[in-house]
């Protein structure tokens, strides 16, 4: 029966870079074309199908909503043959819609699984984050010091002035304070529009990316697939509810929170191993995005598992007008 069976990584992985892929491309009609709902609603479906074509008995802990609000891949969702393992399943069918409608960089589809109560239920509320990157003590940084202080304690632990660090910052008038912190310090910013889960990710491959550190607020279930990235690329992430009003608070409730104000650590919003999966849409610093050919799409996605540390990327070219299978 479904929930006796091992959680086998290794065998779940090429189905989980499927579902990321078929969402991708579910989008691509959608690029640029300035209506965030229908891209949005077209990852949905792709990936809900691709995701019911696998031998699990899936959960979904990080969906698009609460039943009530969502028709599809809501919180609470069975997914999967029902034939498998029993998981729970993060996903963001296209983190970036905004990103997509207007053509900007970096949108992508996002997915993780784990097995069955491995996963923070973090409801759709604000967390405030903070990451960096593999290579680093425990707690170098921590949610506890000030903008200014997060900078000269990394600047420090590398060795060098703040000048040289750069700290990947949504751009929202709620983080106006906390930019020119940062901008005071000498540190360089990298804002962002949106995809946080980019975002942090990026901390995790500073040579390429150039960012150092992420921080500032952002969705919550956004975090969750972001810690369960960095918990295969390697890396640091911290993450505390924020709550605007009593209703927030009762979806925490509702979710099994009980310390509203307790800061997670990485291992704590994913608590065993995890694969992830993320496909480019639109072409960003981690991974192009999908490639129009005469009679062909090409996609980018990155496949990561945390047993292993393994990170592939994976090119996949399909004809436009593929026969369903
Ligand atoms: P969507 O893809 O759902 O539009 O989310 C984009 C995003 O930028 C996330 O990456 C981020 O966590 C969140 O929105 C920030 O929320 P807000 O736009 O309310 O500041």
């Amino acid at each position: 029966m479904a929930n006796n069976v091992d959680f086998n990584d290794r065998m779940l992985a090429l189905g989980l870079a499927r579902v990321s892929e078929a969402a991708a491309i579910a989008t691509v009609g959608w690029i640029g074309h300035g209506n965030e709902k229908a891209a949005d609603q077209a990852a949905v479906n792709a990936m809900r199908s691709q995701l019911n074509k696998l031998d699990i008995s899936g959960v979904v802990v990080i969906g698009e909503g609460e039943r009530d609000e969502a028709p599809m891949l809501y919180i609470g969702e069975e997914v999967g043959t029902g034939q498998g393992p029993g998981v729970d399943i993060a996903l963001d069918p296209l983190e970036g819609t905004t990103l997509t409608a207007k053509d900007m960089p970096n949108a992508l589809t996002v997915i993780a699984m784990g097995p069955r109560g491995s996963m923070l239920h973090a409801p759709d509320v604000y967390m405030d984050k903070l990451a960096i990157g593999p290579g680093f003590a425990p707690n170098t940084v921590s949610l506890d010091m000030s903008p200014s202080q997060r900078v000269a304690a990394l600047a420090k632990a590398k060795g060098c002035s703040a000048r040289d660090i750069t700290v990947c910052i949504l751009e929202r008038p709620r983080h106006e304070n906390m930019i020119t912190e940062v901008r005071d310090t000498g540190a360089a910013i990298r804002l962002i529009t949106d995809g946080d889960v980019a975002g942090v990710m990026h901390c995790a491959e500073p040579n390429i990316t150039g960012i150092d550190m992420y921080m500032g607020s952002g969705g919550a279930p956004e975090g969750v697939l972001a810690a369960s990235a960095l918990k295969c690329m390697g890396g640091q992430i911290f993450g505390r509810l924020l709550f605007r009003n009593d209703d927030e608070r009762k979806r925490a409730q509702k979710a099994g929170i009980t310390d509203q104000n307790k800061i997670y650590t990485r291992d704590e919003m994913v608590k065993e191993d995890v694969i992830f999966a993320a496909t480019g849409v639109t072409s960003g610093s981690l991974l192009p995005g999908i490639q129009r050919e005469v009679g062909y799409f090409t996609t980018e996605t990155l496949l990561m598992r945390s047993k292993t540390g393994s990170v592939r990327r994976m090119i996949y070219r399909t004809p436009l007008n593929r026969a369903a299978d």
